[in-house]
C-alpha cells in the first residue's frame, strides 16, 4: 500500500485442499510456511519497490486457523524487527469491512454509520460499523458460515473444493425455483445454515433413490435453487436490520460476497429501497493482502502498533 492505494496484491491459491475436498489445517499451514517468503518478494517486485522503503507490517492476528496465523504473525514480526519497522496486527474479519477504504476512483466509500454484513468460508455476521475501529456485531450464523453452506452442498453434488463460486456458475444457468429448500426460522439478525445443508442432503438422496443420475440431470437447477434459499436467507434479515437500525447505508464483504445472486440481491435493494450499497470489487472479495493493507495504513495512520509480544489468536472477535 501507499496511503489507501494498493501497489501489488498478490495471493497464493492453495491448490493442495482441492484433493481432499476442505481445508486441512496441518497442511495449510505447512502452504503458508512454502508461500510466505516468495510472496513477499512478488509483491515488492509488483510494487516496484525496495524492502527498505517499507514503513510498517501489518499482519493477520485472527480470527482463522491457528498455524496458519502463526506463520504469518511469526514472520511479520521477525521483518519488524529485521528491518526496524512498526508492526500492525490486523482482524481478519475487520479487514473485510475496512477494503470498502481502499482508494478506487470508481466507487464512493461509506460514511459512518454503516451496516457490513460479512459473508465469508469462516463468518456470517451483521455489523454496525460506527467507525473504523469501533463495531458491533448485531447477528450472527449459530452454527455453519455461509460459505460453509455452499461448500457442504456443493460437495453433496460432487464439486471440488471450495464449491462455492461453482455452483455460483451453474446457478446461473438454473432455475432457481426448481427446488424449493427451507428457510429456516431463527430470531432476531442471528442466522442458521446447517438444517438448509441437511436438508439438501436428504432431498439429494431420496431424489438419487429414485433416479440414479438425478444430479447429473440437474446440477444447474439443484444449484440455482442453493443459491435463491441462501441469498434469501441472508436478504430476510439484512432487511430486517436495516429496518432495527434505520441506517440505509449497507456494505457487504468476504468471499462469499462474489457471489453473483447476493451481488445482483443488494443492487436490487438499492433501487427498491432507496439503500445506498457497497460491494466490493471482486479481487478484495476472497481473502486477499490488500485488505490487510488498508487496515495496516488505517493503524498506522493513528500510530495504532503492536509489539513484539503479540500472539496469534484463532478466535478474535472485532
Ligand atoms: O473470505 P474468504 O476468502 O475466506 C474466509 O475468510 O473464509 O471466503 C471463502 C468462502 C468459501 O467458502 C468460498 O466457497 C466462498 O467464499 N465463495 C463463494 C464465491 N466465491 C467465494 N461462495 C459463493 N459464490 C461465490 N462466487
Ligand atoms: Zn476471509
Amino acid at each position: 500500500m501507499c496511503n489507501d492505494s494498493v501497489l501489488s496484491n498478490v495471493v497464493a491459491t492453495q491448490k493442495i485442499h482441492e484433493e481432499y475436498g476442505g481445508v486441512v489445517p496441518e497442511l495449510a499451514s505447512r502452504a503458508h510456511q512454502q508461500h510466505i517468503v516468495p510472496v513477499i518478494h512478488q509483491a515488492l517486485a509488483k510494487a516496484n519497490i525496495d524492502k527498505n522503503q517499507l514503513s510498517a507490517i501489518a499482519f493477520t492476528r485472527g480470527p482463522g486457523l491457528l498455524g496458519s496465523l502463526l506463520v504469518g504473525t511469526s514472520f511479520a514480526k521477525s521483518l519488524s524487527l529485521g528491518l526496524d519497522i512498526p508492526l500492525i496486527e490486523v482482524n481478519h474479519m475487520q479487514a473485510h469491512i475496512l477494503a470498502h477504504f481502499i482508494k478506487d476512483e470508481a466507487s464512493t466509500k461509506p460514511e459512518f454509520p454503516f451496516l457490513a454484513m460479512t459473508i465469508s468460508g469462516g463468518h456470517t455476521q451483521i455489523v454496525l460499523v460506527k467507525d473504523y475501529f469501533s463495531m458491533e456485531i448485531l447477528g450472527e450464523t449459530l452454527d455453519d458460515a455461509v460459505g460453509e453452506a455452499f461448500d457442504k452442498t456443493a460437495k453433496i453434488i460432487g464439486l471440488p473444493y471450495p464449491g462455492g463460486p461453482l455452483v455460483d456458475a451453474l446457478a446461473q444457468k438454473g432455475n432457481p425455483k426448481a427446488f424449493p429448500f427451507p428457510i429456516p426460522k431463527v430470531k432476531g439478525l442471528d442466522f442458521s445454515f446447517s438444517g438448509l445443508k441437511t436438508s439438501i442432503l436428504y432431498f439429494i438422496q431420496k431424489q438419487t433413490a429414485e433416479q440414479p443420475d438425478f444430479v447429473e440431470q440437474h446440477k444447474e437447477d439443484i444449484c440455482a435453487s442453493i443459491q435463491y434459499t441462501i441469498v434469501s436467507i441472508l436478504m430476510d434479515k439484512l432487511k430486517k436490520a436495516v429496518k432495527q437500525t434505520g441506517i440505509k447505508r449497507v456494505a457487504i464483504g468476504g468471499g462469499v460476497s462474489a457471489n453473483s445472486g447476493i451481488r445482483a440481491a443488494v443492487q436490487k435493494a438499492e433501487k427498491e429501497k432507496g439503500w445506498t450499497t457497497f460491494i466490493p470489487k471482486f479481487e478484495y472479495c476472497t481473502d486477499n493482502a490488500a485488505m490487510i493493507g488498508i487496515v495496516g495504513f488505517l493503524k498506522y495512520r493513528e500510530g495504532d502498533f503492536t509489539d513484539q509480544s503479540i500472539s496469534a489468536k484463532a478466535r478474535y472477535n472485532i
